[in-house]
């Protein structure tokens, strides 16, 4: 089955257009779950679509629904209910700053400002050159760790304190040259 363009009605979405090596990676997440519940591969497609193009689109999650025969709405209520999925475009780096509370009593909203600030952003902003999208996010999980974060939605750093936040700021500008 191929993902095509689906207009057939004007309030409908068009759904992107997915190359052969994307579907050929759905195809993979697919064969793990039988073949009436090919919907439990709806995450793992949204993380393909998210890490070959940065973000998902509204026509993106048509595209997975036509695939997985999902309405659009049921995808985009998972879309929506991680933070992982970026809805909109962000930077080379994606930096969330965890600030629930265990984080909040140790420095992680402060974490999360000095961020900001370094950085010229508000929470959820990106930086004019594109670079870095800065925005707190929910507990990571690693509470005792605190001030924690993520990188790009895979690797965790954890006692950021403002020297280690700005070093790595700094490693992550040295790294996009
Ligand atoms: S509250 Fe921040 S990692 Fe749990």
């Amino acid at each position: 089955m191929t993902a095509s363009n689906v207009q057939n009605a004007s309030t409908k979405p068009v759904a992107a257009q997915l190359s052969e090596a994307t579907l050929a990676r759905f195809a993979r997440e697919v064969a793990k779950y039988p073949a009436d519940q090919k919907s439990s591969a709806v995450m793992a497609c949204l993380s393909i679509v998210q890490q070959e193009q940065g973000w998902v689109s509204g026509e993106a999650e048509v595209a997975i629904g036509d695939y997985l025969g999902m309405a659009p709405i049921a995808v985009r209520e998972v879309t929506t209910f991680y933070n992982m999925y970026n809805q909109r475009p962000v930077g080379k780096f994606k930096l969330n700053v965890c600030t629930n509370l265990p984080c909040q009593l140790r420095d992680g909203q402060r974490a999360l400002e000095h961020v900001l600030k370094k950085l010229g952003v508000e929470d959820g902003g990106t930086t004019p050159d594109g670079l870095f999208t800065v925005a707190k996010c929910e507990c990571l999980g690693a509470c005792a760790d605190a001030p924690v974060m993520l990188v790009n939605d895979r690797q965790m750093l954890s006692y950021m304190s403002d020297d280690r936040l700005d070093a790595l700021v700094e490693t992550l500008k040295a790294q996009a040259k």
